[in-house]
């Protein structure tokens, strides 16, 4: 640990949503010597990871496109190969993360109608279809929706805005960042018709952070010909130009590739339903915790939360959280004393919650020394509930709804 006289015993556990745990055969993928991207046989490991791709996006008819990038970069793909300098998009901000994409959207030159939400809330669909309803021209060319805010532990209805946009009969692409759901919580490519899905590899796919995987579907790819927006290093025309022979524009990460593929033969081994599952499951039991605290979360109401993370409030003034400075100590004790790394509170709810991530290669055990730790740190911070409460309540929870997807015990 960075600044640590002695090493420290143990592994530092990864708690924060992202980057999260590598797997071990993730991580043994990616311990090869470098290859020669080039070579007459890589497209071997290129053209079958494209493909596979399309089966956690769960498409058939959506086109993956991988840039040695991380999602940030992935923002810029979707919207600088679809449109054009001023032209129209409809967003929403509501933690950090969708005001970042908002935030990219306005530099790179594009006009932006924003509907500011309340933290703690999730894409505003009525709201939305009332916009585009009144958008008699069809000026907003594309909704762009954060689909898991990463910052609050909301996830929000795409398919409902989907069914709004249908109902409405708006032709805009639908531009969806899945960066902290992707390979984790359900997100349906084909059912919800999405135009574009943004992802990172440092989350659901549970790689180092160093790709943005994005997935495009036929109408967000012909929209490259008439979108003006200045890209070089982002044109996906370089790669349906090489993708197609199995190769790319330039020297890709080939050990990220190498961990890709194991990861997606990991998700798939799986199925995407009972990784879906999963990440249901080891949410409820973390949420059971958290009420058992007598603490409650960012998230506004059970139809916001996020089963990839949650955020735990803890309001600045109250008894649990007098000097507003709570939250930063429950997160520095974490690390410090127990070697755990939480998500700290980011922009408006810096110092109003702490972050557990529960998503990638987690099971109840990882999750109960996530929620034990936490339990020790709001200790040694003062921060007022019953000890073992949480972990009581998660293995109540766990205990009671076992992983059907594994092997019976006889
Ligand atoms: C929802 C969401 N979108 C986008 C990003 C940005 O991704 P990156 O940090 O890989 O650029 C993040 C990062 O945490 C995120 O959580």
């Amino acid at each position: 640990m960075p600044g640590q006289k002695l090493r420290f015993p143990g592994r530092n556990y990864l708690f924060a949503p992202g980057p999260t745990h590598i797997p071990t055969e993730v991580q043994n993928a990616m311990n090869v010597p470098m290859e020669d991207h080039r070579a007459p046989d890589f497209p071997e490991l290129v053209k079958p990871i494209l493909k596979d791709l399309k089966k956690i996006f769960l498409t058939t008819t959506g086109t993956p496109f991988i840039f040695p990038a991380t999602g940030t970069a992935g923002w810029e793909v979707a919207l600088a190969n679809t449109l054009s300098p001023g032209d129209k998009i409809l967003t929403s901000r509501f933690g950090q993360f969708s005001h970042l994409w908002y935030d990219l959207a306005i530099r790179i030159g594009l006009e932006v109608e924003l509907v500011d939400t309340p933290w703690g809330e999730g894409v505003p669909v009525e709201k939305f279809k009332k916009i585009l309803a009144a958008d008699k021209d069809k000026k907003i060319k594309a909704v762009v929706a954060c689909h898991n805010e990463t910052a609050t532990g909301v996830t929000s209805d795409i398919a409902g805005l989907r069914k709004a946009m249908n109902q409405v009969k708006h032709p805009a692409l639908l531009m969806v960042d899945g960066v902290s759901s992707i390979a984790s919580i359900p997100f349906r490519f084909d059912k919800w018709k999405i135009d574009i899905a943004v992802s990172g590899s440092q989350k659901g796919f549970m790689l180092p952070a160093g790709l943005a995987i994005l997935c495009f579907s036929k109408k967000a790819l012909a929209m490259r010909k008439t979108a003006k927006c200045k890209r070089c290093f982002l044109d996906i025309q370089d790669h349906i130009n090489t993708n197609k022979d199995g190769f790319f524009p330039y020297t890709p990460p080939v050990n990220l590739l190498r961990g890709l593929r194991a990861s997606i033969d990991l998700l798939l081994d799986e199925g995407m339903e009972n990784v879906f599952k999963r990440h249901n499951r080891l949410a409820n039991g973390v949420r059971a915790a958290v009420k058992a605290w007598g603490l409650s979360l960012a998230a506004k109401s059970p139809k916001w939360h996020s089963d990839t993370v949650s955020a735990i409030w803890l309001e600045p003034g109250s008894a649990n959280n007098k000097n507003g400075k709570k939250a930063v100590e429950v997160i520095n004790i974490a690390y410090h004393r127990y070697n755990i790394s939480l998500g700290a509170g980011l922009s408006q709810v810096a110092g109003k919650v702490f972050r557990i991530g529960h998503l990638g290669d987690n099971n109840e055990a990882r999750m109960m020394a996530a929620l034990g730790t936490v339990e020790m740190a709001m200790m040694d911070a003062g921060i007022k509930f019953r000890p073992g409460s949480g972990t009581g309540a998660a293995a109540k929870y766990w205990c009671a709804n076992p992983n059907k997807a594994l092997k019976k015990i006889k």
